[in-house]
């Protein structure tokens, strides 16, 4: 014949195995732990007398016995504390959230068969009878989760009614080898000198920029030439609609240029190539076209589709025919976003400001963005405090394809990632607790884990 343990006949009769110890010990049944087994004799007992005494609290109350227990389970449901936890959940954590040492946990936690260090995980079934047995009630966070994620989902691939799209402008990434020009060109485009600012003249981070031309604005990615900077520059890439690919006339294609081919190709973004340094005694812009045309790049003349342009940044040559390029290439992508709706964008850079805080740049791609707007990054969240424009203006909304810098977030996200508005300050908060308990969760797979099939097997 099976027995029932006293975790077991516990939780049948709605209690925590302490307050059914102390009955039991009312009775003078003499037993050491939850995990002990009762003769039937005692269950029969228990059961009469815990009934009874549900009957005449039932009584007292003037109550049907049927709306007695309904009354028990919902004070039961208030009385008891509640906390949410994920799938899994480390004896450290859990210790915290149901106020117990973690010592003492971890020796409850072996009554039940369950051997765990305090840094190591339980699932959250096993986490639901350790932590009822000090009174809180364990509810899954998961259902919570997978909501969130729905919402993420639904804001990054929510397609917009082609109704309410209006054109936007070409948000257009110059990339190439280190020190062929990238940045001397943007100068050149922007007519300001951001080269001679740049330590050691290697650009640092992705700077971004407007410019006018014609009545027409055109969004402007500088990339870092460096090795080092791969990864962002893949991403830069991301957000990318055009890329106008820098190569120097007099040192032709770098390793770098191939790099960046092939992450506009991988991106499927059209390339124009803007071939650089045209005032230099040894410029050979044939040799480029030769070399370009070997990475799949042909030249127009030579029947293919790529849009060459000879330029000077440093004499400011070629500028307005490649300025055009791009704005014809633009047209033909008929670039479109719904700025009537909740903003979404990348992040592009971020970094710790002494004074600020977190800042990040971001480039709205959808919607519109205001001050005031919650948001979520990665696992940064937070309500914009401020918006400054890539001319050091401060303003209230961004609109589709502006880069903006934001001020408010908890903590610096990673460039690339995806930027959203939430509901409210609650929701972002939820889903970057979420998030960080995710990753908490899936470093700590890698390294321990835990059986309960010690457990299982008791019971
Ligand atoms: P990284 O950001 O380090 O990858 O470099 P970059 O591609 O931005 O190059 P940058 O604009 O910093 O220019 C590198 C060097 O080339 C600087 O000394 C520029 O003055 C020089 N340079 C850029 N464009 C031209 C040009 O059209 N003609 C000549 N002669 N020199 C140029
Ligand atoms: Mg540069």
């Amino acid at each position: 014949m099976t027995k029932i343990r006293v975790y077991q006949l516990a939780k049948k009769l709605g209690m925590s195995s302490k307050e059914l110890m102390t009955k039991l010990h009312e009775l003078d049944v003499n037993i050491e732990s939850h995990m002990n087994t009762l003769e039937d004799e005692v269950v029969d007992l228990l059961t009469e007398l815990i009934n009874e005494e549900k009957d005449s609290k039932g009584k007292n109350n003037s109550n049907s016995k049927k709306s007695n227990v309904k009354d028990k389970r919902e004070e039961m449901q208030t009385e008891k504390n509640i906390i949410h936890i994920g799938k899994k959940i480390t004896v450290k954590d859990l210790a915290d959230k149901i106020k117990v040492n973690p010592t003492q946990l971890i020796s409850q936690l072996i009554a039940l068969g369950v051997m765990a260090a305090i840094n190591q995980e339980i699932d959250f079934d096993t986490a639901s009878i350790v932590a009822s047995e000090y009174g809180y009630e364990v509810k899954s966070i998961q259902v919570e989760e997978e909501e969130n994620e729905k919402i993420e989902e639904d804001l990054l691939d929510f397609e917009d009614d082609p109704e309410t799209l209006q054109p936007r402008p070409p948000i257009v990434t110059v990339m190439g080898h280190v020190d062929h020009g990238k940045t001397s060109l943007l100068d050149a485009i922007r007519k300001t000198n951001v080269t001679a600012r740049e330590a050691g003249g290697i650009t640092q981070h992705i700077g971004a920029s407007t410019v006018i031309v014609n009545d027409k604005k055109i969004v402007f990615l500088d990339t870092p030439g460096h090795e080092a900077f791969t990864s962002m520059r893949a991403r830069g890439a991301q957000v990318t609609d055009i890329a106008v690919l820098v190569v120097a006339a007099d040192d032709g294609v770098m390793p770098q240029t191939v790099e960046a081919i092939n992450h506009a190709k991988a991106a499927n973004v059209p390339i124009i190539v803007a071939v650089n340094k045209i005032d230099k005694y040894e410029a050979n812009p044939e040799r480029v076209k030769q070399e370009l045309a070997e990475h799949g790049l042909l030249p127009e003349e030579w029947g293919g589709d790529t849009i060459f342009v000879p330029v000077s940044a440093l004499k400011k040559q070629g500028i307005d025919e490649l300025l055009e390029m791009i704005l014809l290439v633009a047209e033909m992508q008929e670039l479109k976003a719904n700025p009537n709706r909740k903003a979404m964008g990348t992040i592009i850079e971020a970094k710790l400001d002494k004074g600020r805080g977190p800042v990040a740049t971001v480039i709205v791609q959808k919607g519109t963005l205001n001050v005031g707007d919650a948001v979520i990054a990665g696992t940064a969240h937070g309500r914009i405090r401020a918006m400054i424009d890539d001319k050091g203006k401060r303003i209230k909304k961004a609109t589709p394809s502006m880069p903006v810098e934001i001020l408010g977030l908890s903590e610096v996200p990673d460039a690339g990632e995806h930027l959203y508005v939430v509901e409210n300050d609650k929701k972002a908060r939820e889903i970057a607790e979420n998030r960080k308990e995710k990753l908490r969760t899936e470093q700590l797979k890698a390294t321990q884990k835990v059986s309960l099939d010690a457990l299982f097997e008791q019971i």
